[in-house]
């Protein structure tokens, strides 16, 4: 039977809210019902309870050993999602420290983190990718970095263009904030190089609604006081990520896919083989008719995660669309500011998937190419 036929849903390729493993899925519709050991659904389960609090601590220490964290770091679960975070980074590390933040501006989400910036304070662009529309990401030898800088923001996966850094770019003298929404915990990252990364949870981590951040503890320190507290990392961290309601069914969902990450994939090392071994099979359909498929970002920075290509003419973009629906394959329309295609790869899709729409994509060309 065709591995299309044998599923109840269909192979996902969603931007974000993205896949959920399997068996995190089950393992939820099971809490929707009755939380193991609690007796209670898991929409009823107040945040003040023993049982959350030892699920918030459990989903730390999760991210901490999958990322081999110290006591130097902090980790944190956070509300309104990584938009919120271009807010709350200048805030707390930019207002009022006499200081300019340098901002990596290559593509539509690090776009979008640097007027946040500029309402808190003075910005200055290490590299800007808009006059190239975003076509590439930039060599060491092309930024222009500030050693006296607050703090060096930039995006490590470019998630609209399929963009990705496979290097950690900027000073190590100044600490780097890096949005991984579509990257984090999809392969083995050395956090010692960073002052703060987040990751909103939708594309690796789990449903929408939480964001993790990974902050170092000095920088914590060095918040001034008096910000408003839901928008200061310091006071998250003191309240232990539960200064008000915070989204518990997304959080729970959140430690169910860490799980898995831990012990069902074994790790980091271990996710980012089959990650590879996704994206491998993917482009290399998509390399095999590149009269047909029309890759947007140079091979060296490909993305794993997200696959972006466009089609000759709308005619063929309409009935890859069809055909790929007909074949259980969705998720893959491009996005609103680019079209074309994007196939995003992240955690949760199998490898199993990736090689049916890798198929897919082969008998397309030999139908239309
Ligand atoms: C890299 C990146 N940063 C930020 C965002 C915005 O995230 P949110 O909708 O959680 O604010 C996205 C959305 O997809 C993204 O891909």
């Amino acid at each position: 039977m065709p591995e299309t036929a044998k599923r109840s849903f269909p192979h996902n390729f969603s931007p974000g809210p993205g896949a959920i493993p399997e068996v995190v899925l089950a393992e939820t519709r099971e809490a929707l019902r009755e939380v193991p050991g609690t007796g209670l659904p898991l929409l009823g389960l107040g945040h003040r309870t023993p049982w959350f609090r030892s699920i918030v601590d459990e989903a730390e220490a999760h991210v901490a050993a999958l990322l081999g964290l110290g006591p130097d770091h902090r980790v944190l679960f956070l509300q309104g999602g990584a938009s919120l975070q271009f807010t709350m980074i200048p805030l707390c590390f930019l207002r009022g420290r006499g200081r300019s933040a340098d901002y990596l501006r290559a593509g539509y989400w690090s776009a979008k983190a640097v007027p946040e910036a500029e309402r808190e304070g003075r910005v200055k662009l290490a590299w800007d990718g808009r006059p190239g529309g975003y076509a590439r990401l930039p060599s060491d030898g092309e930024l222009t970095l500030d050693p006296g800088a607050a703090y060096f923001h930039y995006v490590s996966n470019e998630t609209v263009e399929g963009l990705q850094f496979d290097r950690v770019p900027g000073l190590d003298a100044v600490p780097r904030c890096c949005d991984m929404s579509s990257d984090f915990l999809a392969r083995p990252l050395d956090c010692s190089r960073f002052g703060l990364i987040y990751a909103h949870a939708q594309k690796n981590l789990g449903p929408s609604g939480v964001t993790v951040t990974v902050i170092r503890r000095d920088l914590l320190e060095a918040i001034p006081a008096g910000l408003p507290p839901m928008l200061d990392y310091r006071a998250q961290a003191e309240a232990g990520s539960v200064y008000n309601t915070p989204p518990v069914f997304a959080i729970y969902v959140t430690l169910l896919v860490l799980r898995w990450l831990r012990h069902e994939i074994g790790g980091l090392a271990e996710m980012e083989k089959i990650n590879r071994a996704k994206a491998a099979a993917v482009y290399a359909a998509l390399d095999a008719a590149p009269e047909l498929y029309r890759l947007r970002a140079p091979r060296d920075q490909r993305s794993t995660m997200n696959a972006t290509f466009t089609v000759p003419t709308p005619e063929l973009e309409a009935r890859l669309l069809a055909e790929a629906s007909d074949a259980g394959i969705t998720g893959i329309e491009g996005h609103r500011s680019t079209g074309g295609f994007r196939v995003s790869l992240y955690n949760a899709v199998t490898l199993d998937s990736a090689r049916v729409l890798a198929g897919f994509l082969g008998d397309f060309t030999r139908r239309h190419g």
